[in-house]
């Protein structure tokens, strides 16, 4: 009895220091600062900050409007919800201080001192300057102030409890400066910094742990997940057939499209369309940095050749390849009488080269929304019109067809699955 005593006092006296290190105080309440005592220049360059780091998109809801929150970020351990970020004082961050702004980008800390969950990408965010942080505090703060409370969200339990982010926190949140490199021109090194910080390329590009930390060092940008679409490398063992110059990543950052790849599909979408509402030099400079990354990329090395083995594919999936033919070529084939301006051909997208299928099924899927401005590459979603094992046969005839890696297992499964990941 006296032993089970002394193991109950060891466990409470643990979880009591736990709970003492996970513990932030509240910053103070100030009142919400008046607009025009930002410089327009300050704010102007937030605003440049805030499309490279592309917070709109997790702050806004379908039917909302911007900064004001309730779009969900579906992970593995439950729904998050991207908060209220305008000005109201009561539902929003109205009453936030400079410094409580800058402790939640830092150290992912709420103004009450409530830890935040990692699908806000604090863990890049706390690399951004002082400099760069207030200012776009300004932009938000010169933002409508708009009423609106996010929906509360969906974790599996016990991970509603905040307090334990903060042991999430001691293991994988290691904040570091970016170090300038001296042997890189100053373009480079700034596309670094965005690229790092702000931009969080490798929050979508790097593969996660099983507590969804990112991994770095030799797996920085070796292909990660996100909202059920596959974000192919973007270092050496990049899978596209064509290299990535900076011309045509510049092209691809501003525009959505390059024509010697495809278009900027799914969660990409949106990061095309802050992008090209950037300042062009540092999109440039982000151009200049991953271009960088690919350059020892296969295809930078050497472009292979396509082939297209149309008999092949068509004698192994006669059922897709009629499909195909009725409700995809008339977009698709060079002959097309209804060519799309600037769609690229088939074969020179990465998706069909990727080591899984998934961007393949969720383009035919969910379609290409024009991702930059409305006249830009559209297609149709094919999710209520074709059924698993339809979706599932027109990809094996792509892949037959146009391929370039070792035909994809289980098709079926995989759309299944990719319907249901779906954000
Ligand atoms: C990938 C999605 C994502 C992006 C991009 C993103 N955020 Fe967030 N942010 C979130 C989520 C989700 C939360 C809520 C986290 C929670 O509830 O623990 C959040 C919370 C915050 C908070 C804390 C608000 C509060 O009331 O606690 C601030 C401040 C914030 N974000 C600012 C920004 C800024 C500024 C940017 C752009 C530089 C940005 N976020 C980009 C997802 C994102
Ligand atoms: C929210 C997740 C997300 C973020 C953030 C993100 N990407 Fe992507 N990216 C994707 C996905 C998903 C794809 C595949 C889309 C497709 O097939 O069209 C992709 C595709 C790409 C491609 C095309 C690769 C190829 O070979 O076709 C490039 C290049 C790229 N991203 C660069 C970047 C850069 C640079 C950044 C940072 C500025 C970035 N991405 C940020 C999700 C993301
Ligand atoms: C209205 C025209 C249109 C139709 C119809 C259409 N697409 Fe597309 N498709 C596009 C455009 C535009 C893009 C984006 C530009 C690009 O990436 O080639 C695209 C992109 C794609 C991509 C990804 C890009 C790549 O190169 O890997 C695939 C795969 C694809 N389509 C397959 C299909 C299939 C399968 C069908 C029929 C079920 C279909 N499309 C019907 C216009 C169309």
């Amino acid at each position: 009895m006296t032993r089970l005593r002394w193991i109950g006092l060891i466990v409470l006296i643990a979880v009591a220091l736990a709970i003492a290190m996970a513990y932030r105080p509240a910053i103070a309440e100030t009142p919400r600062p008046d607009p025009r005592a930002f410089a327009p220049a300050v704010v102007a360059r937030g605003a440049n900050l805030a499309r490279l780091g592309n917070c709109v998109s997790c702050h806004q809801a379908a039917a909302g409007k911007p900064y004001a929150g309730g779009y969900p970020i579906k992970t593995a351990f439950g729904t998050i919800y991207g908060s209220n970020i305008t000005p109201d004082a009561d539902t929003g961050i109205g009453r936030w201080s400079p410094a409580a702004f800058r402790r939640a980008m830092r150290d992912g800390v709420g103004r009450d001192g409530s830890h935040l969950y990692p699908a806000f990408p604090y863990t890049h965010y706390a690399a951004v300057t002082d400099a760069d942080i207030d200012a776009l505090y300004a932009f938000l703060m010169t933002r409508p102030a708009v009423r609106a409370t996010p929906p509360a969200n969906e974790m599996i339990p016990p991970l509603g409890f905040r307090p334990l982010l903060a042991g999430w926190k001691l293991l994988f949140h290691r904040p570091r400066p970016v170090q300038p490199d001296a042997t890189q021109s100053a373009a480079w090194n700034r596309g670094r910094y965005i690229g790092e910080t702000l931009a969080h390329c490798t929050a979508c590009h790097s593969p996660r742990g099983l507590l969804q930390q990112e991994k770095r060092g030799a797996k920085a940008y070796d292909g990660g997940w996100s909202g059920g679409w596959y974000a192919p490398p973007i270092n050496a063992r990049s899978p596209a057939v064509r290299a990535w110059t900076v011309e045509r990543m510049n092209t691809y950052l501003r525009t959505g499209l390059s024509r010697h790849h495809a278009a900027a599909a799914g969660p990409m979408g949106p990061v095309t369309y802050n992008l090209a509402r950037a300042d062009p030099a540092d999109v440039r400079a982000l151009a200049i940095y991953y271009a960088w990354w690919m350059r020892d990329a296969p295809a930078a090395r050497r472009e292979p050749l396509l082939p297209d083995r149309i008999a092949l594919a068509t004698r192994r999936h006669p059922a897709a390849a009629r499909l195909y033919t009725g409700a995809c070529a008339v977009c698709h084939e060079s002959s097309a009488a209804m060519m799309v301006a600037g769609r690229p051909a088939l074969p020179l997208g990465t998706p069909l080269h990727e080591d899984n299928p998934r961007d393949t099924i969720q383009v035919i899927l969910q379609g290409v929304r024009p991702p930059v401005s409305a006249g830009g590459p559209f297609m149709p979603a094919y999710a209520d019109m074709l059924d698993d094992r339809q979706v599932a046969e027109i990809v094996a005839y792509l892949q037959a067809r146009h391929g370039t890696g070792p035909a994809w297992p289980d098709l079926e499964a995989e759309v299944a699955k990719a319907r249901k990941e779906a954000q």
